[in-house]
């Protein structure tokens, strides 16, 4: 069972069709929500090459597989790599263009049982951006050598962090509805 924006007769108004200075901004009715996305555009800044040209390709998480991938960064943004290099770990932020971005609510691959979108790592969703902590194999220019990367082929680049184990790490982290309580393990 899907459930989609259609089904639950919410309306999301498309972008820019409320504007109050050109800022984020809310107005909410009865089962409507409008909201400006005027300073909410996302312009992709590069592009991941990949082994998973379709999605039963690509592992569930990345982390479960040690393929490498490349995330081409483009020219315009090669000063924003400075000092990548040094990091170890990095957070990928990628758009999952080919999502199903109607979804609220769906079934996972781990169970019979529906759960509400924000609670899963489902591609679709209605802001489909995915999210891995990769390791950086190498760095040659623009390119970034990357393993754990669960991107199809030619997804939009969002962003690229620093992984830092001080700020992200949450050992104990627990994900209740799984039955192992942890969606990393197999
Ligand atoms: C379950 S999601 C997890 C993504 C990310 N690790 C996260 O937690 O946000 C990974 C799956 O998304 C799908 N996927 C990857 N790239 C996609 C894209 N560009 N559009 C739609 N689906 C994509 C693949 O089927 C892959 O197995």
């Amino acid at each position: 069972m899907t459930e989609t924006l259609a089904a639950n007769r919410l309306q999301v108004k498309g972008f820019g069709i409320v504007a109050f200075g050109g800022r984020l901004s809310y107005a909410a009715r009865e089962r409507e929500v409008a909201i400006s996305m005027d300073d909410c555009r996302f312009t992709p800044i590069g592009v991941v090459h990949s082994d998973y040209a379709e999605k039963k390709d690509a592992p569930r998480q990345g982390r479960h597989r040690d393929d490498v991938s490349t995330l081409e960064v483009f020219e315009p943004y090669e000063p924003a790599l400075q000092d990548v290099e040094t990091c170890s770990h990095l957070i990928v932020l990628y758009f999952q263009d080919r999502g199903d971005r109607s979804t609220l609510r769906t079934r996972t691959p781990w169970g019979p049982e529906v759960h509400g979108v924000f609670a899963t790592r489902s591609p679709n969703r209605p802001n489909p951006i995915g999210v891995c902590t990769v390791e950086l194999v190498e760095r040659s220019g623009r390119l970034l050598a990357v393993r754990w990367l669960d991107a199809l082929d030619g997804s939009p680049l969002l962003d690229i962090k620093p992984y830092s184990a001080g700020v992200d790490a949450v050992p104990e982290a627990t994900v209740g509805w799984h039955r192992k309580g942890d969606l990393g393990k197999r």
